[in-house]
């Protein structure tokens, strides 16, 4: 695929990993598991179609009302996949980001993250976004908290812009999210402004590089008019 046509940030709410698990008669943290390598396999394709940032919807400010077993479950999946592949990221120039309030996040988890933001410093390849403990509302409102404490008595919206987890990055072109479901359920609420949304029916864990490469043509197909009118 042209690298001019691939949509520069694409984001994905992953969603179905507990359905996909019941259809095999299995526990939810086995449709967790599968869904991993679906991110290993959509991180892969997005970054051989040249996509430059991939945002994943991983544990929302709203995940903490599950089960406390299935919340460890995926405290350690993440804590795994830090340790090994976001690790492997890291020494292959990837830049790693996490959006969210991470410091409610388990200890150990917290340290490595850090150990990948320290080993990411001087990256410049693509960026994987990842959102923990994250929430669009509980990121607006730091932001605004930040502003104040700043001393800001009016604000811009590139001012809120500029605090927000995603600062460094341009917000993302397509929001894909999985399972059928149709809502962003408290995701980059702000940076969704001028998002194309794109719905797929599989379930998280049947994503695939030809998933991708769908969803890459769908929004080809798509006329961005940012309010404006459509071209001549
Ligand atoms: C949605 O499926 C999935 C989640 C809320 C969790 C996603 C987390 C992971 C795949 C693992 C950990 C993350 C990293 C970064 C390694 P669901 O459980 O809501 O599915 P359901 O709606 O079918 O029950």
């Amino acid at each position: 695929m042209d690298k001019d046509t691939v949509p520069k940030h694409i984001a994905f709410i992953m969603d179905g990993n507990g359905r996909w698990a019941k259809a095999r008669h299995m526990p939810r943290k086995y449709g967790h598991k599968n869904g991993v390598d679906a991110m290993k396999r959509v991180i892969g394709a997005c970054a051989r179609m040249g996509i430059e940032i991939i945002s994943i919807y991983a544990f929302s400010t709203e995940n903490w009302t599950r089960p406390q077993d299935e919340i460890d479950e995926l405290f350690n999946l993440v804590k795994r996949f830090a340790d090994k592949e976001l690790a492997q990221y890291a020494s292959d120039n990837y830049r790693v980001r996490f959006m969210g309030d991470l410091s409610a996040l388990p200890q150990d988890v917290q340290n490595s993250l850090d150990k990948i933001t320290a080993a990411v410093k001087y990256n410049s390849g693509p960026i994987i976004n990842i959102g923990l403990n994250y929430g669009a509302r509980d990121e607006i409102v730091r932001a605004v908290n930040s502003l104040i404490d700043g001393g800001a008595k009016a604000v811009s919206a590139s001012d809120l812009a500029a605090k927000l987890d995603t600062r460094d990055m341009c917000d993302p072109d397509v929001i894909v999210r999985s399972a059928g479901e149709k809502r962003l359920s408290n995701f980059m609420l702000w940076q969704a402004a001028y998002s194309e949304f794109i719905f797929i029916d599989d379930y998280w864990p049947d994503f695939t590089e030809e998933t991708v490469e769908r969803i890459v043509r769908e929004y080809n197909g798509r006329e961005r008019r940012y309010g404006g009118l459509k071209k001549a």
